[in-house]
């Protein structure tokens, strides 16, 4: 007997449940909306992957001086925002304002970072130069080697996994609907986007649409294609350890270097778990975890803090970041009315996880991007905003 599909309807159908689709779920619920969020798996994605370091500061890069205030804007919200979270979920998610250490291990390395303090104390950013010894006192464990370090005591860290599962449950508490299924194709009537198709064939209607599926964002199908977001994944391999209670504390705050050119960092939760991080790969949407990626995390993170090979290896994981062609998120209207992007958050995407919340509500329910956020329309990925003028 074949199935007659279903017809649902909500004010705002959110694709993808991954952390950003969940809070921009429970913010717009929180604005009285009624919300539907489609996903096969509630508070899966890159969340469980992330190692939830919290990097405004010692991720700054040249030419990002935009996506800097989005950052920082977000890790500020962070503390009210995780109250709020852990009071209404009744979850904690494991925020530490523990700060973060960069450290060098060679001479370029120590130029690399002399110059990014440079660019953080023009940017007015709080960080401390540090020698080698005054790192090693902080942090007993680092390696005779290291040659001096960046001391950045606003760069904290979160557990993305107890986050995203307190996000499904702030949602469902707040009334928003979960469809547990893969959105096949956009529907769009007229001009306008009007809910999607599930791979079983039920449709769900909505007077609004935000595409928020992480790195799967631009394969939606039905979405045209002067609005399907320019969205790549870039793998990222990571690897947890445990701290067994003889051996604690190891690390007190997050410790990274850039090694050979490659960024590892060491993130210690106050649950005894350790997350080193991350390969950096454009081979687009495989996620083995292979030896060599599990080889040179386990030797960079060596290089810096030799005991790490004591320590029980307990997961190998790897995800897939969304990245976007200038590194900075998709928020907001596309050119298609009724469809909204939330995607493309790339390396940030659990830093600016509150930010983006904040600014998809004002978006679901206002129409448009709030100050803060408007360098983030994804209408600057469109031909048209590129054309210059005569
Ligand atoms: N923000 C850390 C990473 O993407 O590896």
């Amino acid at each position: 007997m074949s199935r007659i599909p279903e017809t649902r309807a909500s004010d705002v159908l959110v694709v993808g449940g991954g952390i950003i689709g969940l809070v921009t779920a429970w913010r717009a619920a929180q604005r009285g909306l009624a919300v539907t969020i489609a996903d096969p798996e509630p508070g899966g994605g890159a969340a469980q992957v992330a190692a939830g370091m919290l990097a405004a500061v010692t991720e700054l890069h040249y030419g990002e001086q935009t996506l800097l205030a989005l950052n920082v804007a977000s890790a500020q919200r962070y503390p009210a925002f995780v109250a709020e979270l852990e009071e209404t979920s009744g979850q904690r998610v494991g925020y530490r304002a523990c700060g973060t250490l960069a450290v060098a291990l060679d001479a370029d390395d120590r130029a690399h970072l002399r110059e990014l303090h440079a660019l953080q104390r023009r940017s007015g950013l709080a960080s401390e130069w540090l020698t080698g010894r005054e790192c090693r006192r902080l942090e007993p464990m680092l390696a005779p080697g290291v040659r001096g370090g960046l001391r950045v005591d606003g760069d904290h860290q979160v557990d993305p996994r107890r986050l995203a599962s307190a996000l499904v449950t702030a949602c469902e508490r707040a009334g928003v609907v979960f469809r547990h299924g893969w959105a096949e194709r956009l529907s769009v009537t007229g001009d306008r986007a009007t809910g999607v198709v599930l791979a079983d064939g039920e449709e769900l209607t909505a007077d609004q649409v935000v595409l928020a599926g992480g790195s799967l964002s631009g394969r939606l199908n039905g979405v045209p294609a002067d609005v399907l977001p320019p969205v790549r994944p870039v793998k990222g391999q990571v690897l947890r350890l445990t701290v067994p209670p003889a051996y604690a504390p190891f690390l007190s705050r997050t410790v990274r270097a850039v090694v050979r050119g490659s960024d590892v960092y060491l993130v210690p939760r106050e649950n005894g778990e350790l997350v080193v991080g991350a390969t950096s790969e454009e081979l687009g949407w495989d996620t083995t975890v292979t030896a060599g990626g599990v080889y040179e995390l386990l030797r960079d993170a060596h290089e810096l803090v030799p005991g790490i090979t004591e320590l029980p290896l307990t997961e190998t994981r790897a995800g897939l970041r969304p990245a976007s062609p200038d590194n900075a998120p998709l928020l907001g209207p596309t050119a298609l009315p009724g469809l909204h992007l939330a995607t493309g958050h790339h390396r940030n995407g659990v830093l600016l996880t509150p930010v983006t919340g904040d600014v998809m509500a004002v978006v679901l329910v206002s129409g448009s991007l709030p100050d803060e956020a408007r360098a983030f329309t994804p209408r600057r990925f469109s031909a048209v905003s590129q054309e210059q003028p005569a």
